[in-house]
């Protein structure tokens, strides 16, 4: 059974979806903790659920490689054997990245490359983009920057504003992330440091191929 770390520092919602994945899907996973690096709504989503928790706050901790310390230390206790982030807003340090390498996974609401960072929906309304989506990825030192494991793509619409969009694309983060997960708990996809391994490339996504309108299409990342 995968064991899960679960980061995150706002409302939990992807975190949420991965819970109930597992408890729904049946799949062979457990979250074994949720760490956050302030209060949040999403703990106590967590505890809701039955998850432990625990809060590392940055201004316990006088430098930043102090706090990814104490955060490494809680996700080794916990035995976990991946650590996803989930809206986990402060930049991991590189003795933190490569303590986990191949086993630190990401959500970013985006089409990597394209829009690194935040503001990610207003940026890609701005830059006049046509399609707009989500990434799942592996995480380095380098900010939004490791091997894509997976993404998912829609279309902006005319009348899109940062809100609108942001919403559709969680919806597609929602199925995105679960998905990742089950592949990972059912052996298509393979993660080592750095590297994605895909052995099943004609996947589909049962729920997100019902609604054409939610998710044009699933990028497979090329190798
Ligand atoms: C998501 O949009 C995720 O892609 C980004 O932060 C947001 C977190 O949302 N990294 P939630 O806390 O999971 O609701």
């Amino acid at each position: 059974m995968l064991q899960l770390a679960i980061l995150i520092s706002g409302r939990g919602s992807n975190m949420v979806k991965l819970a109930k994945a597992i408890e729904t899907d049946q799949l062979d996973a457990r979250i074994a903790i949720v760490i956050s690096n302030q209060h949040c709504a999403g703990l106590a989503h967590a505890v809701k659920l039955g998850i432990e928790t625990k809060v590392i706050e940055r201004r316990n901790f006088s430098t930043r490689q102090a706090h990814d310390a104490a955060i490494q230390d809680a996700i080794t206790s916990s035995s976990a054997d991946y650590v996803f982030l989930a809206g986990y807003m402060a930049i991991l340090g590189a003795e933190f990245t490569k303590a986990f390498a191949g086993k630190l996974i990401n959500i970013h609401p985006s089409l990597l490359p394209e829009f690194k960072g935040l503001d990610t929906h207003q940026r890609a309304i701005d830059a006049q983009a046509r399609q707009h989506g989500a990434t799942v990825h592996l995480v380095t030192a380098e900010l939004d920057e490791g091997p894509i494991i997976l993404q998912a793509e829609l279309s902006i619409l005319p009348d899109d504003d940062a809100d609108r969009l942001a919403a559709r694309v969680l919806q597609l983060e929602h199925h995105l992330y679960p998905f990742v997960l089950k592949c990972l708990c059912e052996g298509h996809l393979t993660l080592a440091a750095y590297q994605v391994n895909w052995h099943s490339p004609d996947l589909v996504i049962p729920s997100l191929s019902a609604d054409r309108r939610l998710i044009k299409t699933l990028k497979w990342p090329q190798h």
